[in-house]
């Protein structure tokens, strides 16, 4: 009999077709909405294999559910969806998608600071509303790109990347790690710093590292009241890092300049949330592996993740 195996959201057919091989595949046929908790809960029971995204919680309690699950496949590279000490615990394999999405969510990450430097959203928006009436000296002015320093919390594999495309812009690159990386400081000329330091000289800080218990509210109200008044934070990394009462209140006060944000503590952000009123704020739906070449191998690593788990060959990402 085949391995059973559940896909929480619509994915390609043939990436479906891929899996149906080895597998009897049922999934989710939303694209847009994602599968009710209850349903889960029901499917849990039956399966062998999970293939899940990052919108799926995947706790304890829904895993005490599972009797036959064997492999959860997370269409992502992090995965603080999953209770991983409770996935463990049950023996249950757990995968994801790195290396895939390094580049791709670089280049939005360097995308979204040019927007927000350079005021992009709100200039586009200004034309729009037909309040363009004269060019004038210092209207809808910036932050330049070039020549800043850069500050990078979290240099894995996406901080080295935007790293790269920094030095392109001539920009001065700093960096704060649980460890240092003489490799990447050699090859790259960048350098490390302790963290008040990085606050301290960073006139960008891009949040670029995994999200855990001690990430939690990494850059709060006093991280932020370290930070230049001139300074621009971008976080592409998970919401969770930054408290966003904090950023609010530092964007409303002028402690920080803007805040480009591809993630929030809360997905979807609600529109009326205060932190969407700012016209400082350059926001976006978490979008930073949003390309097609990209989400289709993430898609396509994640089956064969699945696959190989079930069949008792070793995935090439092991989380655990
Ligand atoms: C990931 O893979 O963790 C990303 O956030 C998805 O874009």
């Amino acid at each position: 009999m085949k391995p059973k195996v559940y896909i929480t959201r619509k994915i390609p057919n043939s990436i479906v077709e891929k899996i149906e091989y080895t597998c009897d595949v049922e999934m989710w046929e939303e694209e847009n909405t994602p599968v009710p908790r209850e349903v889960l809960e029901n499917k849990i029971q039956e399966i062998d294999g999970l293939f899940c995204l990052l919108t799926e919680t995947i706790d304890e309690e829904l895993l005490e559910k599972a009797s036959n699950l064997k492999v959860i496949s997370n269409m992502a590279v992090g995965y603080n969806n999953i209770d991983i000490e409770a996935a463990k615990r049950k023996g249950i394999t757990v995968t994801n998608t790195p290396g895939i999405l390094t580049d791709t969510t670089a280049d939005l990450t360097f995308a979204l600071l040019m927007a927000t430097a350079r005021r992009l959203v709100e200039s586009s928006d200004y034309l729009q509303k037909e309040e363009w009436e004269t060019w004038s000296p210092m209207q809808l002015t910036g932050q330049d790109i070039h020549g800043a320093t850069l500050g990078i919390i979290g240099m894995g594999r996406i901080g080295e990347a935007v790293a790269k495309r920094a030095l392109g812009f001539d920009m001065k690159v700093i960096y704060h790690n649980r460890s240092r990386k003489p490799d990447i400081e050699e090859k790259l000329h960048i350098t490390f710093v302790e963290m008040e330091e990085l606050l301290q000289s960073s006139d960008f800080l891009c949040v670029l590292t995994p999200y855990t218990k001690e990430t939690h509210h990494l850059i709060s109200k006093e991280e932020l009241s370290i930070m230049k008044n001139t300074a621009i934070l971008i976080n592409t990394a998970r919401g969770g890092i930054v408290d966003e009462q904090a950023l609010y209140q530092a964007l409303v006060n002028k402690d920080i300049w803007a805040a480009g944000l591809d993630v929030f503590e809360e997905e979807p952000i609600p529109v009326t949330h205060p932190l969407l009123s700012l016209q400082n704020v350059v926001s976006l739906p978490h979008i930073g592996s949003a390309s097609v070449k990209t989400r289709l191998k993430m898609c396509e690593v994640a089956a064969e993740n699945l696959t190989k788990g079930l069949n008792n060959e070793k995935p090439k990402h092991v989380v655990i």
